[in-house]
């Protein structure tokens, strides 16, 4: 039997985050579709974004994003819950392939809490964005949500330290008002943050139920890319690729830890105006 295919079916997703933490992300693309060329950017000369205004995560992101599809990108991953909040409308705008985001899990919380209080863990630019209070309206009903942003996490998680002194310190306080509001389901909105969800787990215990999005995003490229025929051909063997804007021989080794292995991260440079190069 003859398979056809787009022929941009060969061609790679493109997936960004601030840093590194939308390895959370793409482990979950890899694990689903081992099929697909993966290109990856670390945005870590800018940041963390979630302390930064909404027109200045959009410019990175359009940057980004135009750098990925100049790759030859046939879908973009938003791997960045603030970055998804702030600009995912302005990307599809501007460009047609599939762009993918992804927001804090209060729907699935929804419906695994007991208790009816649920944590979100997240950036300040995630909680404080309209599409943030969109998504309480939607999907929280008579949900008490306790929102905490998270100040230090994300720098933690660049630097490696998954379960070092500051890490933990960070997340004890930013636990704290969950613990004592009773949630029995804590939402990481922040895709750094799985990184951090042995040590969330250790300290909440195993009666709270931690919830994060990758698997579920992961699920959703699936999706889009058989719907527009865009899935690499089944014997294909995908490959994945790494570039940061930020400092590369820091970057290197966090790469080999959260992503498992060994590989080379690459230098992009930022240029002006919102456009970037390798
Ligand atoms: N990892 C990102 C998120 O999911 C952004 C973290 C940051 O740079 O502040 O929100």
């Amino acid at each position: 039997m003859t398979h056809r295919y787009d022929s941009r079916a060969t061609a790679p997703i493109g997936v960004f985050d601030s840093g590194l933490g939308g390895l959370s992300v793409l482990r979950e693309i890899r694990a689903l579709l081992p099929g697909e060329d993966l290109l990856y950017v670390a945005d870590a000369a800018h940041v963390p974004y979630g302390n930064r205004t909404p027109d200045a995560i959009r410019s990175r992101a359009q940057a980004v994003s135009g750098f990925l599809l100049g790759q030859g990108a046939k879908a973009v991953v938003v791997a960045c819950n603030t970055a998804t909040a702030v600009a995912v409308n302005a990307l599809r705008a501007r460009w047609s392939v599939p762009i993918i985001g992804m927001e804090p899990a209060i729907k699935p919380a929804a419906g695994l809490t007991r208790a009816g209080t649920v944590g979100v863990l997240a950036t300040e630019g995630t909680l404080a964005s309209a599409r943030f209070a969109a998504l309480l309206e939607q999907y929280a009903g008579d949900l008490r949500v306790v929102t905490q942003p998270c100040p230090g996490l994300v720098a933690a998680v660049e630097s490696g330290d998954l379960r070092g002194d500051r890490a933990l310190e960070l997340l004890a306080r930013y636990l704290r008002p969950l613990q004592d509001a009773g949630a029995d389901v804590i939402i990481l909105g922040c895709t750094h943050y799985p990184f951090l969800a042995p040590a969330i787990e250790e300290r909440v215990g195993p009666d709270v139920a931690i919830v994060d999005t990758g698997a579920a995003v992961a699920r959703e490229v699936r999706r889009r890319l058989q719907l527009d025929g865009l899935l690499a051909p089944a014997e294909h063997r995908g490959s994945s690729r790494f570039w940061s804007t930020g400092d590369i021989a820091a970057g290197e080794p966090v790469l080999a830890s959260l992503w498992g292995h060994a590989a080379p991260l690459q230098p992009l440079q930022t240029l002006t105006a919102g456009g970037v190069s390798a």
